[in-house]
């Protein structure tokens, strides 16, 4: 059995599949999760798929008491994949102290628990958000950070500033943080996937919802973008290519791979695509027809961005696999999977 490894968020939508693919890898996961916007019957996906049910805890990361007793309990966690906090981008603008307590407290309750513990590196989920709109595309690691157009954006800037002041301070950790582009589809197996509460406000999770039936139409935010054909530009990325990565990123840190104490990944694929694109190629591979309009721009959107995975290509030794239409596709067989099951 290789190392324990902390997950928190584990039962939330990239934290579910990073959990197989650790597990996978022969790491032992424990997750902790508040299940604030997720359900503890991801725990059973992970089980079927992989064949070990995770350790599974309701714990809140900003319940310091709570987090420290699952040290307690779990003794010898050797490293953290941190996941859990609030992403909702407009929910952040009305809700900031919310964002701020959620996404700030929980990542200091964690670096301060883990010299105790003895946990030798954390992994952090961050966000192409933090480059703003890049002056050069695609966007590597050396681009300049730009001020944040939400809080949730800003507690991933700052996040990524505590972890840092931490480590330049001496800490006897080490970290990686991830800059994750637009993570999109599901486990081929179907049995975990993203789900989220309520009107979904990201796009592919709204889109596979409108094909199913559940939305009437899908709005396409704003056709006037300096683009090639109006419609924004994001980089998608399947999210168990984006969950290799994590594997690869946590070994790095407890082999003692890394060159820092502190390294920064672009998690992408390279390739830009619109949204406009996004559909088209949705309805190609799955036959299905996805209704819907262009209305006017969502405000604080990016005009265009995708990512130069080159560092993390070559550094990691990872690159993301998996084609657009098989991402599709198989965000597609989720959204059928849950209505097969009833839930949606
Ligand atoms: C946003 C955040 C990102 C965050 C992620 C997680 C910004 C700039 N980015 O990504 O930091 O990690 O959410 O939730 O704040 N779209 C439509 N119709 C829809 C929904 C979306 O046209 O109903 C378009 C958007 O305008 C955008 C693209 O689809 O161009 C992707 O949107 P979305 O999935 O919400 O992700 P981001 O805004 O890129």
């Amino acid at each position: 059995m290789k190392r324990k490894i902390l997950v928190t968020g584990g039962a939330g939508y990239i934290g579910s599949h990073t959990t197989v693919e650790l597990q996978n890898a022969g790491y032992e996961v424990v997750i902790v999760d508040n299940l604030s916007n997720s359900n503890a019957k991801v725990i059973d996906g992970i089980e079927k798929i992989t064949g070990i049910r995770p350790a599974f805890e309701q714990v809140d990361c900003i319940d310091y008491p709570a987090l420290k007793g699952v040290f307690d309990k779990y003794p010898g966690i050797k490293g953290i994949i941190h996941f859990a906090a609030s992403k909702a981008v407009g929910e952040s603008v009305h809700k900031p102290l919310l964002y701020y307590r959620n996404n700030l407290v929980s990542l200091l309750n964690l670096l301060e628990l883990m010299p105790e513990y003895k946990v030798e590196g954390i992994v952090f989920s961050s966000s192409c958000t933090v480059y703003g709109q890049p002056e050069t595309l695609p966007v590597d690691e050396s681009a300049p950070i730009q001020p944040a157009l939400s809080p949730y954006g800003n507690t991933k800037q700052i996040n990524e500033e505590i972890i840092r002041d931490a480590i330049y301070a001496g800490v006897p950790y080490k970290s990686i943080i991830l800059r994750y582009f637009n993570p999109i589809g599901a486990h081929k197996t179907a049995e975990i996937g993203e789900l989220p509460n309520g009107v979904p406000q990201n796009l592919l999770p709204y889109l596979t919802q409108t094909a199913i039936g559940i939305r009437k139409e899908l709005s396409v935010y704003g056709d006037d973008y300096s683009t090639p054909d109006g419609s924004c530009i994001r980089d998608y990325i399947h999210v168990v290519d984006l969950s290799k990565a994590h594997v690869v990123a946590i070994e790095r840190l407890l082999e003692g791979k890394s060159k820092d104490q502190l390294e920064y990944f672009n998690l992408g694929t390279g390739n830009g695509v619109s949204v406009l694109e996004l559909i088209r190629a949705f309805e190609k591979t799955t036959g299905v027809k996805v209704p819907h309009k262009i209305v006017g721009r969502r405000e604080g959107d990016i005009e265009q961005i995708w990512a130069n995975p080159r560092y993390a290509n070559e550094v990691l030794g990872w690159k993301a696999a998996e084609t657009l239409e098989d991402t599709v596709q198989s965000a597609w067989n989720w959204q059928l999977k849950l209505r097969e099951r009833g839930i949606m």
